[in-house]
């Protein structure tokens, strides 16, 4: 495939757009690997037809199939593992305790951000079930969201292939709760009632998702530029329970957002809080112009 400088910069564009995902000409060979195969799909002649039709909504299978080609969806269960072993033996224990005598005593709301094809949510499925004897006496919910439709299929259907289920889970783990079917292995419906799927892109307002005791968001804002991370997890400090914590990617670090974020450790693990933030006091001397932080929100946003 040859490419022009106008190309690269015309796909890198529509892929930050669509995305938040940052390509620039260094990841020319992803346009060369992942694109050819969509141009011959959609009878497109150039990279510009093609860029051209996914803007233009008409056929929302090409819009999907673009998305799907500029998405890295590496994953595996209990990726690096030392996450999972927080979650169970540190950050669970704490919110149920921190929930004791509430109305919510036993509801539980996970979030597996960018949960790519379902490792990811149904791997806390599994600690959930590992960790509560009673589970199914609990309201237990976890959305599993992702920008990628062809992630989203693979994870609704939960069979995952020998290789798949070599990488991260125990045999034992893999007996317990995956069935062997023709071509692989499916989850368990205990495990799979627990977790419901929606496609989401990150960059949008979340919504009325509602608010969550545990998010896990790993491996996703590693692709976006800085003021679209810090948009992110500040909005996802916004949807994290009082007692909510978050874990993200092992090369991911809070700490770049000063004191916004509270690290805890357990073990290897680290994941985070959100310090609150005291309610603002009003200030007669700031109301004649806008706030810096307010501006800067809304270039993010409009995207
Ligand atoms: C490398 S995978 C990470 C999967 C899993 N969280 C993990 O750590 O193993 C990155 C995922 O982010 C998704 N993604 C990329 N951009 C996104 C966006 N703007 N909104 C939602 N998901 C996005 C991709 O489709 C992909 O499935």
């Amino acid at each position: 495939m040859k490419l022009t400088e106008d190309d690269i910069s015309r796909v890198c564009r529509l892929v930050d757009e669509l995305s938040g995902i940052q390509w620039d000409a260094s990841k020319t060979y992803l346009i060369e690997t992942r694109l050819p195969g969509l141009l011959r799909e959609h009878q497109c002649a150039t990279l510009a037809e093609l860029v051209a039709k996914v803007r233009s909504g008409t056929d929302p299978r090409v819009r999907a199939a673009f998305i799907d080609a500029i998405t890295t969806r590496e994953t595996l269960f209990f990726r690096d593992e030392s996450p999972f072993e927080a979650l169970k033996h540190k950050a669970l224990p704490e919110i149920i305790d921190a929930k004791a005598g509430t109305p919510f005593a036993r509801r539980l709301r996970l979030w597996s951000a960018a949960c790519s094809s379902g490792q990811e949510p149904y791997s806390l499925g599994i600690v959930l079930r590992e960790l509560i004897d009673d589970l199914d006496d609990w309201d237990v919910q976890i959305l599993a969201t992702d920008i990628s439709p062809a992630a989203l299929a693979a994870a609704s259907k939960g069979v995952y292939s020998d290789f798949e289920v070599s990488r991260g889970l125990s045999p034992h783990l893999r007996d317990r709760y995956f069935t062997k079917v023709p071509g692989g292995w499916k989850i368990s419906d205990e495990i799979r009632a627990l977790v419901c799927f929606d496609n989401r892109n990150l960059l949008k307002p979340f919504g009325t998702l509602g608010s969550f005791d545990v998010i896990f968001c790993r491996n996703v804002a590693i692709y976006f530029d800085a003021p679209v991370k810090r948009d992110l997890f500040e909005r996802l400090a916004g949807v994290l329970a009082p007692h909510g914590t978050l874990f993200v990617g092992s090369s991911e670090n809070l700490s770049t957002f000063g004191e916004r974020w509270k690290p805890q450790y357990h073990c290897r693990g680290v994941f985070y809080q959100p310090n609150r933030r005291p309610p603002a006091t009003p200030n007669p001397a700031a109301t004649a112009r806008p706030a810096l932080s307010t501006t800067s929100f809304r270039g993010v946003a409009s995207r």
